[in-house]
């Protein structure tokens, strides 16, 4: 949080569906009785609170997510039936109503299961928010196959051209101003719509005639025209819709055909195919190819793999943030993400077989820093963690442990504070102490920003607080957020 926050152009989550079938289980690191009793039990149809316990494990999650997200950044969440519901409230409730954009169908196979005995469930919904109203246009890379309805019949030196109906949806009666007679330039009759109005203005029409864009058909004979439209007219992508199918976004055999041309067979359950997160990065990233992506339930690292092969298509520099819970997280995802930048032996497409290139760091999450820990003195944090920490919460700024001085105490600068921190994870230094006259005068000459000290107690009254222009905080209870 502390580095992240409000970077994150592209979130994808792929969490639990919560079929009754998986084996997940809700894990978080709660103390309440209740909630005690609820941990650790594989969670399945039998389970009356499962519902519940989804909720438990997505709410405080997609709180952090919204957070990380940056102002110009979407979200996208992975999900069935079995939740899609609860799911649109709990969003609803963290980002707003306002900032829903879709709920993708996306065909995630072409073929039904002939075991089903009701429907047979073809399709996976995305959910996909923004963060804020700063996304006010999405657009989506033109595909082969929309391309492909342009074409030239009739031989235009303007290039490859598509048709649209010259008919409006509404009655003459509603739009009499956009009613009147045209001429078929082939039979030189003139034409009406027995029903409706045409789709423009008088005046436009007589461009559209003079600029040869109207279509009559082959040799003039259909009855009304149609309006040509050029390819090198269409700017930059397509509008996105709502129905992802298979072709254009993969399905879930070629998500596992992936994995195991990479790790070897049956290694993971319903990998995503990388086509789809391709698709999504395309959509959500635009033109900015140093992006961070961030995806917490990782898996099968699929985003990692989607991300660093984008950029060999393109040269882009995207990064991704991977998080996974499981054991596996070295062996299956971390593990997948090195096999793609070194490349993969018997890989079909060329450039895996290559290598995708690029580079990551591994990380395990240390300890927490947990308050009463610090209050009773077990597990005292580094003077760089409790740093990180208190900046960030303090600030909400990011922090740079280049920045950390720790013989002047001075943890870095925000944009309204010089922050002190008078620390060491030591009990006895602790008890001894204190922002004093002396700490007050080492802190230097005043640059026009406030100075900020975290310290264990104080021995300085107010009015030399007023001179120093020092802000104190006691730590460690007295922890707390400077912006709003
Ligand atoms: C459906 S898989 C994601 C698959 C991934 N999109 C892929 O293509 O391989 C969900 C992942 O979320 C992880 N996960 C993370 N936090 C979790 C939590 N608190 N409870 C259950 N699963 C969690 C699981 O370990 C699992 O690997």
């Amino acid at each position: 949080m502390p580095t992240y926050a409000g970077q994150v152009k592209c979130i994808y989550i792929d969490p639990p569906y919560n079929t009754g079938n998986e084996k997940w289980v809700y894990n978080d690191n709660v103390n309440s009785p209740m909630m005690q009793e609820w941990l650790g039990k594989v969670v399945d149809k039998e389970d009356l609170t499962r519902h519940d316990k989804w909720l438990c494990l997505m709410m405080p999650r997609l709180k952090l997510l919204r957070e990380l997200l940056a102002e110009d950044g979407i979200i996208f969440i992975n999900i069935d039936d079995n939740e899609v519901h609860h799911l649109r409230i709990l969003m609803d409730e963290i980002f707003g109503e306002d900032n829903f954009l879709a709920t993708i169908s996306w065909e995630k196979r072409f073929t039904r299961s002939n075991n089903a005995r009701l429907f047979s469930s073809i399709k996976d919904y995305i959910v996909t928010y923004r963060k804020s109203s700063m996304v006010s246009q999405l657009k989506e890379a033109r595909s082969e196959k929309s391309d492909s309805i342009y074409t030239n019949p009739d031989k235009d030196t303007r290039g490859l051209w598509t048709s649209v109906s010259y008919v409006n949806p509404a009655t003459k009666a509603q739009r009499p101003n956009l009613t009147y007679k045209i001429k078929n330039p082939f039979s030189k009759a003139m034409i009406e719509h027995p029903t409706n109005a045409w789709k423009y203005s008088y005046e436009v029409y007589l461009e559209h005639a003079k600029e040869n864009r109207l279509y009559w058909g082959e040799k003039g004979k259909n009855t009304f025209p149609r309006l040509k439209k050029f390819l090198s007219e269409v700017e930059g992508g397509i509008v996105p819709t709502d129905l992802w199918r298979y072709d254009n976004a993969g399905t879930t055999d070629e998500g596992s055909k992936e994995l195991n041309e990479i790790l070897g067979k049956d290694i993971f359950d319903n990998p995503k195919p990388t086509k789809l997160i391709k698709r999504i990065l395309n959509l959500a990233l635009d033109d900015s190819p140093n992006a961070i992506i961030l995806d917490s339930f990782a898996g099968s690292g699929t985003t990692a793999h989607a991300v660093l092969a984008l950029n060999k298509e393109d040269g882009g520099n995207r990064k991704f943030i991977l998080v996974e819970c499981e054991e596996y997280a070295d062996e299956i995802t971390a593990e997948r993400v090195r096999s793609v930048i070194k490349g993969v032996k018997k890989a079909t497409d060329e450039r895996l077989k290559e290598g995708l290139g690029g580079s990551f760091s591994y990380f395990e999450l240390g300890d927490p820093i947990e308050m009463k820990s610090i209050l009773e003195g077990k597990k005292l944090p580094s003077y760089i963690d409790l740093a990180r920490y208190v900046f960030y919460t303090a600030t909400g700024e990011e922090f740079s442990p280049k920045a950390v001085n720790e013989k002047r105490n001075f943890i870095g600068a925000s944009k309204g504070y010089e922050v002190y921190l008078l620390y060491k994870p030591d009990l006895d230094y602790l008890k001894n102490t204190a922002l004093n006259l002396e700490v007050a005068k080492q802190l230097g000459e005043y640059k026009g920003k406030k100075r900020l000290v975290f310290a264990p107690t104080k021995y300085l009254d107010t009015d030399y607080l007023l001179e120093y222009r020092i802000e104190y905080c006691q730590l460690p209870f007295e922890i707390y957020k400077l912006k709003g």
